[in-house]
């Protein structure tokens, strides 16, 4: 039998106990489908520079680099706030995504139909809202040199080369195509030369893909368009920092942040976390919601290992331990029972163990 070998990233806060439960999940998918899953546990964040001085760690670097996909936690400390850049948590999650090449950040947004009334907006605006955000991840202002501060003063550099929109785009017209067809790319085209490449490139990669229906949106507009009718989005394509503020907007839609999964592609092992931070403020009290970490190893599944039928039989247990009525806090109703992490990630497992084979 083939082993594939996932590197863990518990990470920081809430990282390690939601962690804990995706790999509770992992664990029941190889007892229920025979695969064998070897996991090696390394540091990233706060707790590399806590144990190796460095926010990601040698050692973590030849882990990740030897592995087939790497499941991560959170990274963040409020107490490293104001350290130097090289000394943050979040400079080992930039690290990482770099070393393992990862230009395409995968964010799907669905609504569950039992958590309609969790969401910010009214019922009415929901309807239909299933949509995948792909984001650059890779270039633009996050890496772009020169970059440095001087005595009041400051620098980052916006730029993007034709191959670096290239490649993601075409991962996001192939996800279109296997979705409702219908691409919206998210750009500055009024303002920025970089945004005015990435329209062409876009435009020019659509005649390979005539069954697509690509359209252009300026940021600000796609920003407005996600509150006001976030159902008229299908693939939704930008550049790092557009994609990194649009999908925090993107994933509040659905009420339930803690809900969301995320997956980082490229050549190599992806890299699949959920799209909550490390949230200090309530990490090592069990209140956290396991189920976005859980439904990224659902995505290492799919999009890591090539695992379908594991992949889905996890993505229906969540969707059967929401059924059923089991909230974390986060997600309850208000009065309502509310459960542990431990007991929604044990309920997932048993449903997992329990999965019968989708003829
Ligand atoms: C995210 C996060 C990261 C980012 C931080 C932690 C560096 O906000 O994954 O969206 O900005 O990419
Ligand atoms: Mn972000």
């Amino acid at each position: 039998m083939k082993a594939f070998r996932i590197v863990v990233l518990p990470g920081d806060g809430i990282g390690p106990e939601v962690t804990a439960e995706a790999v509770r999940a992992l664990e029941a998918v190889g007892d229920r489908f025979g695969v064998r899953l070897e996991m090696e546990f390394c540091a990233i964040g706060a707790a590399g520079l806590a144990t190796a001085g460095e926010p990601l760690p040698q050692e973590t670097r030849a882990a990740v680099v030897r592995s087939d996909a790497v499941l991560l936690g959170a990274v963040g400390d409020p107490s490293l706030d104001t350290a130097p850049l090289h000394l943050r948590p979040e400079t080992g999650l930039l690290a990482l995504r770099k070393l393992l090449g990862v230009y395409a950040n995968l964010r799907p947004v669905k609504l569950h139909p039992a958590l309609l009334d969790r969401s910010p907006l009214k019922e009415e605006r929901l309807r239909g809202v299933d949509l995948l955000i792909v984001r650059e991840l890779l270039g633009g202002l996050y890496y772009g040199e020169p970059r440095g501060r001087q005595p009041g003063r400051a620098v980052n550099t916006l730029t993007y080369t034709a191959e670096e929109i290239e490649r993601v785009a075409r991962l996001a017209f192939e996800a279109a195509r296997r979705r409702r067809r219908v691409l919206t790319s998210v750009d500055k085209a009024n303002v920025l030369e970089v945004s005015q490449l990435w329209r062409e490139t876009v435009a020019r990669l659509g005649a390979d893909y005539v069954d697509v229906r690509l359209e252009h949106c300026y940021v600000d507009t796609a920003a407005m368009r996600l509150v006001t009718a976030p159902g008229s989005f299908d693939v939704l394509l930008t550049e790092n920092m557009f994609g990194d503020i649009l999908s925090d907007e993107a994933a509040v839609l659905t009420g339930a942040l803690g809900l969301l999964p995320s997956a980082s592609l490229g050549p190599g092992p992806g890299l699949f976390e959920p799209v909550h931070g490390s949230a200090p403020d309530i990490a090592e009290r069990g209140i956290a919601n396991p189920l976005g970490a859980i439904a990224s190893a659902a995505l290492l599944l799919r999009h890591g290992l090539g695992l379908e039928e594991p992949a889905d039989a996890v993505d229906r247990a969540i969707g059967a331990v929401l059924d059923a009525g089991l909230r974390t806090r986060d997600i309850a109703v208000p009065g309502g029972p509310v459960a542990t992490t431990r007991e929604i990630g044990e309920r997932v497992a048993d449903w997992v163990t329990q999965a019968v084979s989708v003829p």
